[in-house]
């Protein structure tokens, strides 16, 4: 499948609109594509209890899974307060769980432009049963 990176780094930042962030004042929004074509957003979503924090990219991935899908080939993830916005660990291994054929793209954009780096970039070795 072609992947537009760019659409998905524009529905990631969409998404960062809806943050609910008022505690860390961090705003993140992420797009993941599935195997099926299909995009599926999300932001991070703070709560006054702060331990149940979900970040954008959980939010977006658990939806898709929560819809049927499983299987993603590309994720893009923004922050309006930071460039190059990473991944936090959980992320990653929760990517890890989902990737579609053993890999896929990690989106974050730069001052120079977009950065399109691989999961097994972000974590090599990662956990599975
Ligand atoms: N956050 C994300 O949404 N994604 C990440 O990968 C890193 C952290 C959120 C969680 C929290 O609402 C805020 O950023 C500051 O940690």
């Amino acid at each position: 499948m072609n992947i537009d990176f760019e659409l998905l780094m524009n529905k990631a930042k969409e998404a960062s609109k809806f943050s609910y962030s008022q505690f860390s004042k961090f705003a993140v929004g992420a797009a993941v594509l599935m195997s099926n074509g299909e995009i599926y957003t999300g932001c991070n979503i703070e709560n006054s209890s702060l331990g149940l924090t979900i970040c954008a990219e959980r939010c977006a991935i658990f939806k898709a899974v929560s819809a049927g899908q499983k299987e993603i080939l590309a994720v893009a993830i923004y922050s309006p307060n930071q460039k190059d916005c990473y991944p936090c660990g959980a992320c990653r291994q929760v990517m890890f769980e989902f990737q579609a054929q053993d890999d896929l793209f990690v989106i974050t954009e730069a001052e120079e432009g977009l950065h399109i780096r691989k999961l097994s970039d972000f974590l090599p070795y990662g956990f599975r049963i």
